[in-house]
């Protein structure tokens, strides 16, 4: 028996879960529930990631402390990842005795090997709020192209990233009052010194998916820096213990205390067990000399790739404790093929959704679109629709609700004695061990596939048997009997299979079908001469009304989803992420107000010295072309671009730039900061047109 401990990100405690978080919890809880019907024992935390200034200010906010913010939080995340069937074996905060401790720990021992240095840092600080601004708390113009209302990472209209301090005009978004320069001493971890230590960890015991393992790379090739991981006061976290006295206290940065969380969860069920016959240890877990008895897995999303696979084995083999086995990443989830938006009604919180709909049903659609790559997945409601409906409804609980009638009505619920197609049921039987490959390998899609195909060969069965036709028949009782024993047989399987994926579900089917456990080993044994209960549905089918309901329900909605601050560090566990999403809406008399021509390409180059711009020269159908630039180096070379019709906002201000006048704007779909797609019109357009 394997023993296992897995997790997932820890969401933040500023904010509602919506269906983006969900993927990753769905998945995670799908592998932990998978890997335990296959006998492993398996452990699963996670916990609210409390602290940081983001929670701070929205208790501020809120007219609360931050411990009353953060426990209304933790309860309402509870309530909804329970709606979800999330079954954690611990959910804790960072916020907690055990993660202080811990992270204290792994701090001291870093520090006595020598890994933590100081340094002064020189920063943008509010005056009013008197606090130092970290990136997304600051805005002002781009140093590169000018354009106003950037934050103080990158701009999003050119792309450049910059430091905070070269804004031009800064404002701090929390007075707007005009930030001022300020030097603190900060405490930093020498990621660098770990560097040979990483690439061999990234490298070896397919620890990280193989695009993973690239992107680190690329990360080892523009050089690792040490990291800061302090902040100053007011800051809502641990104190970083061993400052000099006299000096201001200093906090730990949330992403230092945030991973150590797993930990703390993980101490926080060893107390909570101790003595009973579950007890678990957690040095058998964590001990450095335990990392090939235990295995460690994080299921993380994409964005946070660099806290999981860098900073955290190196904090942990640092501190002399064990490395993760694994670190799995997901993508982004898309609804309906774009970013969740809030004026769609696309940005769908976990509770709306359970208000409208079966949470079954997303983790059978989540659970067909998975696989072991970090791909993003798109939630199309329509197809969402279709195949719960054509696969759960239509095919799986179809199979029993064909048969059970029979069995209960005729039989009093007796199942033959004998298997009257053993080669089928061998068969379904059989495929259960790739089923159960595909589960571990994080395959649910595949998994899903191979499900659907047994299914399909039941339903070939039975309507090929016709067992209502046979029951008109005289002298064919037996045989009645026996193709639906073979069908309720074939369901069970589909049950086993099923069941880390609608824990629901199949729990009701194990009451119907009278048994006790659906373990991936009790497949094995077949049904016979077995009797099983009354029949009841077992699913509905999704009425498209319920999906409009819950889409009209999250618009109205927005106004207080709006109020789901991102923290300072803007990561989170999905793209949809609210401080990129903020709608508002424009009457038509605003839209009138832009003037969009078709355009043709005449020379497209790249810009001495800009390594994010495109220069274009554009015939707009005006006397003289019009020069352009473009943020979309990355994307494109010049010559791709070359004698195309693209869109050209023409009657936007004329902005100067550091490398001459930008006459308008080309339109591009995708995120600035992923990819971007240059909108290209038909040659058949006439240049000069209006667009609209
Ligand atoms: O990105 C996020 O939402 C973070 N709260 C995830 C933390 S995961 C772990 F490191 F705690
Ligand atoms: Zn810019």
């Amino acid at each position: 028996m394997r023993e296992i401990l897995v997790t997932s990100a820890l969401p933040y405690a500023n904010g509602y879960i919506h269906l983006g978080h969900l993927v990753e919890y769905i998945q995670t809880d799908i592998w932990a529930r998978a890997m335990k019907a296959q006998g492993h024992k398996v452990t699963y935390v996670c916990a609210d990631d409390a602290h940081g200034t983001a929670i701070m200010l929205k208790a501020e906010a809120n007219g609360i402390t931050p411990e009353e913010q953060i426990a209304s939080v933790k309860a309402s995340h509870e309530a909804d990842f329970a709606k979800f069937l999330i079954e954690f074996d611990n959910y804790h905060s960072t916020h907690s005795p055990e993660n202080k401790h811990y992270s204290e720990l792994i701090y001291r021992r870093l520090n006595n090997a020598g890994h933590i240095s100081t340094r002064d840092v020189e920063q943008l600080f509010d005056p009013e709020k008197q606090l130092f601004l970290a990136d997304r708390f600051v805005k002002g113009e781009c140093p590169e192209c000018g354009s106003a209302d950037q934050y103080g990472d990158n701009c999003e209209v050119c792309g450049t990233t910059y430091d905070a301090t070269e804004l031009k005009n800064p404002r701090s978004t929390l007075s707007d009052a005009a930030p001022v320069l300020k030097v603190s001493k900060h405490y930093f971890f020498d990621l660098p010194e770990f560097e040979q230590f990483l690439k061999d960890w990234t490298r070896s015991d397919n620890r990280l998916q193989p695009s993973v393992a690239n992107k680190l790379q690329e990360w080892f090739d523009a050089g690792l820096a040490s990291w800061d991981i302090s902040r100053d006061a007011p800051y809502f976290g641990f104190k970083i213990p061993d400052t000099p006295e006299g000096e201001p206290d200093k906090y730990f940065y949330v992403w230092l205390d945030a991973p150590v969380g797993y930990m703390a969860s993980f101490q926080n069920l060893c107390d909570k067990l101790a003595g009973t016959d579950n007890a678990l240890d957690f040095d058998h877990y964590w001990a450095q000399e335990n990392e090939h008895k235990t295995e460690v897995y994080h299921f993380i999303g994409k964005d946070i790739v660099y806290f999981h696979a860098l900073f955290w084995p190196a904090m942990l083999a640092g501190s002399e404790f064990r490395t993760p086995t694994g670190v799995f990443a997901h993508g982004f989830l898309m609804v309906n093929g774009e970013k969740m938006s809030k004026s769609r009604g696309t940005f769908i919180k976990a509770e709306t959704y359970a208000e409208h709909l079966h949470p079954e049903y997303l983790r059978y659609y989540f659970a067909s679109k998975l696989s072991d790559k970090v791909e993003d997945i798109n939630l199309d409601l329509e197809d969402f629709m279709q195949k719960v409906n054509s696969d759960l409804v239509g095919k799986v609980v179809n199979i029993a609700s064909r048969s059970a009638g029979f069995i209960v009505k005729k039989y009093d619920g007796m199942l033959t004695e004998i298997c009257a197609e053993p080669k089928l049921l061998e068969d379904i039987t059989k495929t259960g061990d790739e089923i159960a490959a595909a589960y571990e390998n994080r395959e649910f899609a595949r998994a899903m596939r191979l499900i659907m195909q047994c299914a399909d060969k039941a339903n070939e069965y039975i309507d090929e048997k016709k067992p209502w036709t046979l029951a008109k028949l005289e002298g064919t009782e037996q045989e009645v009997q026996e193709v639906c024993s073979v069908a309720i047989n074939i369901f069970r399987q589909l049950m086993v299979y099923l069941a880390p994926v609608l824990p629901e579900l199949t729990a009701n089917a194990k009451a119907f079908l009278n048994i006790d456990d659906l373990s991936f080993h009790s497949r094995n044994e077949w049904l016979l001469g077995h009797q099983i209960n009354k029949f009841k549905p077992l699913m509905q089918r999704i009425e498209q009304k319920d999906i409009e309901a819950m889409v009209e329900a999250s618009k109205a909605s927005l106004g207080d989803a709006q109020e789901a601050t991102q923290s300072e560090e803007a990561t989170t566990t999905s793209e949809a992420d609210d401080s990129a999403e903020q709608t508002d809406y424009i009457g038509i008399e605003d839209f009138a107000k832009v003037e969009m021509k078709v355009a043709h390409v005449l020379a497209c180059d790249y810009v001495e010295g800009a390594d994010k711009l495109l220069q274009f020269t554009l015939d707009v159908g005006e006397d003289k072309p019009r020069n352009v630039f473009s943020g979309i180096r990355k994307f494109y070379e010049p010559e791709q671009l070359m004698n195309k019709k693209v869109i050209c906002v023409t009657n936007l201000a004329p902005r100067k730039m550091k490398f001459g006048l930008s006459e308008g704007m080309v339109l591009s779909t995708g995120h600035s900061k992923t990819q971007l797609t240059v909108v290209t019109l038909p040659d058949s357009c006439v240049v000069g047109d209006l667009l609209g």
